[in-house]
């Protein structure tokens, strides 16, 4: 490891917003001022980065941003930096602001991105792992994740009282276009009868089948959590599906973008002020290139590169866990 001091850190968000991105820039704000270190805040991420959009901040930049959703340093995804000239312009922003390391917060593009800058100009990246689909390797947990499947599950809940006073089928869908991590975890903790997500094949006959069954069991409210990546489609189209097999009236609800916002739950907030504050050690330590996250609640630092590379496996007990408990 090539050890360089590092004497300001600039900072971004990047890609889509995650609750408790805020709780992670004022860790990283208050570790760097804590080592004696300057930090400049660049807004709306790379696109910021190559406008120069970039302000010094100090302590009360920060203040009472912990319990607030969105970013205060605003996000984009920015299609220039993924061009060469685009990096180039934005490693001049870098380098007139004399930034020496950087620490960008976001998901799997972001962090793309960041190898590509380092990899071409040698800045330092450490990234922090923040967006609500949790489809990162490195982390058990991504930022934003336990927040955006407690706001999905307060709907459920809701739904779930309308679903049972008609005897209705729901099919409630959730965000993930890639990873049904989020899709899992609501459906079990929601006590769905099922789970569709984008990492298991879905089978349309078997849920047509147990939909029928259902209404000759006369069975209650009946909860279908579709992730919007699933490979059968999103949940109208799929509900669409099975009504014309089966005949069945439903009601679908897309819970869309109220995942996105909203105040971070304390776990997301802990887990933020954790790794904000681990990224900018690791940045100290000569770490670059590397992303911190927390794996059985210990902070390990893995390389950019396999965040996105080796994949996070779901948890397949859930999936059979959901089936048993919903009869
Ligand atoms: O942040 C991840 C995510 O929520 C995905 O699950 C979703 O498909 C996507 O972002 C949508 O983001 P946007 O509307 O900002 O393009």
């Amino acid at each position: 490891m090539m050890k360089k001091e590092i004497e300001r850190i600039g900072v971004f968000t990047s890609g889509g917003d995650a609750p408790g991105m805020n709780a992670a820039i004022r860790a990283v704000v208050r570790t760097g001022l804590y080592h004696g270190k300057e930090i400049h805040g660049i807004r709306r991420g790379y696109y910021g980065m190559i406008e120069g959009d970039i302000e010094k901040m100090g302590p009360r930049s920060v203040s009472n941003i912990i319990q607030r959703g969105g970013t205060i340093l605003k996000t984009a995804r920015s299609q220039a930096f993924f061009t060469r000239e685009g990096r180039q312009k934005a490693y001049r922003s870098v380098t007139t602001h004399a930034i020496d390391g950087l620490v960008a917060i976001g998901g799997d593009g972001t962090f793309r991105g960041a190898v590509e800058f380092f990899e071409e100009f040698g800045v330092p990246v450490v990234g922090v792992p923040a967006t609500i689909d949790n489809d990162l390797y490195g982390t058990d947990f991504t930022i934003g994740f336990d927040t955006a499947v407690d706001t999905a599950l307060q709907s459920v809940d809701k739904i779930r009282d309308t679903a049972q006073s008609h005897d209705r089928i729901f099919l409630i869908e959730v965000m993930g276009r890639q990873a049904g991590f989020i899709g899992l975890a609501v459906g079990v903790s929601g006590g769905a009868e099922h789970i569709l997500i984008p990492e298991t094949k879905s089978d349309l006959d078997a849920i047509c089948e147990e939909v029928q069954s259902w209404a000759l069991k006369q069975k209650g409210s009946r909860i279908i959590i579709v992730s919007e990546g699933d490979e059968l489609g999103g949940a109208a189209e799929i509900g669409k599906k099975i009504a014309e097999r089966t005949g069945i009236d439903y009601r679908v609800c897309v819970l869309g973008h109220t995942q996105r916002g909203g105040a971070p739950t304390a776990r997301d907030r802990i887990l933020a002020s954790l790794l904000g504050s681990a990224a900018v050690e690791a940045l100290l330590d000569g770490e670059a290139n590397v992303m911190v996250g927390e794996v059985n609640s210990k902070v390990v630092r893995t390389p950019l590169r396999d965040t996105w590379e080796k994949k996070k496996a779901i948890d397949k007990r859930l999936l059979q866990l959901c089936e048993i408990l919903s009869r």
